[in-house]
């Protein structure tokens, strides 16, 4: 039995990935601390893929922790041949983690370190990371194409995915076969824990009169559909080219929306008569990264083009996050 073990599996992207992974058949361990996570995502996707429930195991632990990871991981590799492990788990707050460094060098950083450490020592050859767009830092227009550098961060967000690229660069050198750095842009879909789609809906639900925006509305970026992420994922893990070290971003081939024309689109869907509030600078918090230009050249010349480009990434998320928080 092939067992896949998905890091932060529980949340957003690991529970579309986890349903995907247990429709190809595989057994799949997920261990998430739940902090923004859910078991009802899982057992969401357990049933949507068809599969049996002895197929998806659920763990909680934190795996900053050496203890818990350890643990973790001998409990996955007592079920069968660990074969692969896709680490998803980080903090997903920018702000949070700019406001207090130590929340990315534990959820960011040290869960890299903790899990490459247990991968050494049950010998799992191949490790798929969940990278960002925020290792480039802020460099303009500049085309963002994967050997660019140098490679200036800034957010600790930022800095701390880039550092874990690193460790599994060198990790590469000694025990890992193979490493995918998957480098995303703004992800958007269901079940939505977190993005700007989400902040929009609730705040309207507070407030259905005005909308804060933060920021100008003037930044612009690209949306990639959670469904389009976990297929690229998927394709660039059965490439042969994806050995040893491979980085790659993953996103639309568009340049991508403004937050401004998002705050417009979830008004009209949710309150249509809500005036819209738009703060100062093109920057919505310290660490925010107000443009883009992101090079997918990579991707497509493996036979990948995305279904939904940002405009009809974003308007369907619009409408699968308005359901799930009731509207
Ligand atoms: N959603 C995006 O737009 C986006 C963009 C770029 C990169 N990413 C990366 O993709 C991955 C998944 O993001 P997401 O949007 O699904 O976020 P998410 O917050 O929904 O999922 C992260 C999961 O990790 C878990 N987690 C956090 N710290 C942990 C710890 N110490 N131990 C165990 N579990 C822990 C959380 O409970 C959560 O379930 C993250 O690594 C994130 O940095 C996401």
């Amino acid at each position: 039995m092939n067992i896949s073990i998905i890091a932060g599996g529980a949340g957003f992207i690991g529970a579309n990935l986890c349903e995907r992974l247990l429709a190809e058949g595989r057994t799949v361990v997920v261990i998430d601390n739940l902090l923004r996570g859910s078991r009802d995502y899982l057992n969401r996707g357990l049933v949507a893929s068809g599969a049996t429930a002895s197929q998806l195991i659920f763990i909680e632990a934190d795996l900053a922790k050496r203890n818990s990871t350890e643990d973790a991981f001998a409990k996955a590799n007592s079920f069968g041949i660990v074969d692969e492990v896709w680490h998803l788990a980080a903090n997903s707050d920018i702000p949070a983690g700019v406001a207090d460094a130590d929340v990315d060098l534990k959820d960011t950083f040290l869960t890299t370190s903790e899990i490459l450490r247990c991968m050494k020592t049950y010998k799992i050859g191949a490790l798929y990371f969940a990278s960002s767009s925020a290792i480039y830092g802020d460099l303009g227009d500049q085309p963002l194409h994967e050997n660019i550098g140098p490679l200036l961060p800034i957010s600790n967000y930022g800095a701390m995915k880039l550092a874990s690229e690193a460790l599994i660069s060198a990790a590469t050198e000694s025990y890992l076969d193979c490493a995918c750095l998957f480098r995303f842009p703004n992800v958007v879909g269901v079940p939505a824990t977190h993005g700007v789609i989400l902040d929009f809906i609730r705040k309207l639900n507070v407030d259905n009169n005005n909308l804060d925006v933060l920021g100008d509305g003037s930044q612009r970026k690209a949306y990639l559909h959670v469904s389009d992420l976990v297929e690229a994922m998927l394709l660039v893990r059965s490439h042969p080219e994806a050995s040893k070290v491979f980085p790659i971003n993953i996103g639309p081939v568009d340049e991508g929306v403004y937050v401004r024309w998002i705050a417009e689109q979830v008004v009209k869907r949710i309150s249509p008569a809500a005036i819209i509030r738009f703060g100062l600078g093109n920057r919505g918090w310290v660490g925010d990264v107000p443009k883009f230009h992101y090079s997918t050249a990579k991707i497509q010349s493996l036979g990948w083009k995305p279904q939904l480009g940002s405009e009809r990434a974003v308007l369907r998320a619009i409408d699968e996050i308005a359901s799930q928080e009731g509207f």
